[in-house]
């Protein structure tokens, strides 16, 4: 048999299986038991969180004929045709690919006529905010009053592109990112169950590079075991998620702030020696100098979404300790030249250099509110000099 990716043989078949979307679970299945359920659904979010998984299951769930507790039984006609996407009565559009009118007009024209098999005929349109201004008018009476055989379910990762038309036509479904200690739980029963030796400290490297998206996370799965076999050490995983490269870059960071030139060349030629191209470690490193600059400036609360690496975020609250948000817009600017001087020059290596030497030496400028504060109460910096 041959070889089916993690995110597609784990795709989940039960609204239980759906991890990290409670909520949303519960009230699609309260509505199937209560027997309310809307005629057109918008489920939005990120990818990878579960926006088609979940059609497909309410899609089956809607037309299994023997569903317990409003879990589709994975067992029935409807149920296997709908999972194998054989079943007249389920039509999938990508809107990706299909944006235009024609599509929209075939499905108008097919509304009409009753599902052959299944209890509803259902129209699940993914990344609906791709199609055209003349597709979603042309879609709008369909979607407001459609047959009562007929469901639609629209996903897409982009909700501020769906028209407010249509997004109140539909009820909506707001999938979240998944938080890294529900992926992490779900990643450990993934690698026991396909046997893979991996620590639970790597899995959260894992989780914290697929910024919470599933798919991504066993996307990241697949490629490790393709690298590493059915076993995943810590070290080598961080290396092949590129976390050694940024650490070597928050490394260099520190070097600059706390003037370590020493350090700071040492590390430069280290980095250049492993192949890092010189224009790849300058983005890097004003990447990093904007994080920093946040984390100094914002409470953690609201830095989260930068999706620090295990200690990344502690490093950066040390070093914010140690500089000022002037400083560092000075370190930003000084990169920013030399990002334009490699551009024109034949000597990248010795512009980044010379950039490191400047950066090494600009003075802790102080920030106004510290200007401020001093000039209001000069007493104190002559006490801290004593
Ligand atoms: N909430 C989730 N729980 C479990 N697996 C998930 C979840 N979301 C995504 N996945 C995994 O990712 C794959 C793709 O998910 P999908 O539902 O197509 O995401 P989306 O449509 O939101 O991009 C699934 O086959 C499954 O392996
Ligand atoms: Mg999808
Ligand atoms: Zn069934």
């Amino acid at each position: 048999m041959s070889y089916l990716v993690l995110a597609r043989k784990l795709r989940p078949n039960k609204f239980k299986e759906v991890v990290g979307q409670d909520t949303i679970c519960t009230t699609l299945k309260n509505a199937i038991k209560s027997k309310r359920v809307a005629h057109a659904f918008l489920f939005t979010g990120p990818r990878g969180t579960g926006k088609t998984s979940c059609a497909r299951i309410l899609t089956k769930a809607l037309n299994c004929t023997s569903s317990e507790d409003a879990e589709p039984c994975g067992k029935c006609e409807n149920c296997l045709e709908i999972g194998q996407g054989s079943s007249t009565d389920v039509i999938e559009i990508d809107a990706a690919s299909n944006r235009g009118i024609e599509h929209i007009r075939e499905l108008r024209d097919g509304v009409k006529f009753s599902p052959a098999k299944c209890q509803y005929k259902t129209y699940i349109i993914d990344e609906v905010h791709m199609l055209t201004t003349e597709s979603f008018n042309a879609l709008l009476k369909t979607l407001e009053e459609p047959p009562a055989h007929v469901k639609f379910i629209l996903a897409t990762t982009d909700f501020h592109k769906v028209p407010a038309t249509v997004v109140s036509r539909c009820q909506r479904f707001d999938f979240s990112n998944i938080t890294t200690e529900v992926m992490v739980e779900y990643l450990k029963q993934v690698s026991s169950a396909e046997s893979i030796n991996v620590s639970e400290s790597a899995l959260h490297l894992i989780a914290k590079s697929s910024t919470g998206g599933m798919r991504d996370a066993l996307t990241i799965m697949d490629m490790l075991i393709s690298f590493s076999g059915d076993s995943l050490d810590d070290e080598s995983v961080a290396e092949l998620l590129g976390i050694n490269e940024i650490r070597k870059i928050d490394a260099l960071l520190k070097g600059i702030i706390e003037k370590d030139l020493d350090l700071v060349t040492d590390l430069f030629q280290g980095i250049v020696a492993k192949g890092h191209s010189i224009t790849q470690l300058l983005t890097d490193l004003m990447k990093a100098i904007k994080d920093l600059s946040l984390v100094k400036s914002l409470p953690e609360k609201s830095v989260q979404w930068l999706h620090f690496y295990p200690d990344q975020y502690e490093l950066y609250q040390e070093l914010s300790g140690k500089t000022t948000v002037a400083t560092l817009q000075k370190l930003f600017e000084i990169v920013l030249d030399v990002e334009a001087q490699v551009k024109r020059s034949s000597q990248a290596s010795i512009c980044v250099e010379m950039g490191l030497i400047k950066m090494c030496a600009v003075d802790s400028l102080a920030g106004v509110a510290e200007i401020v504060s001093i000039l209001k109460n000069p007493d104190q910096v002559k006490k801290k000099r004593q």
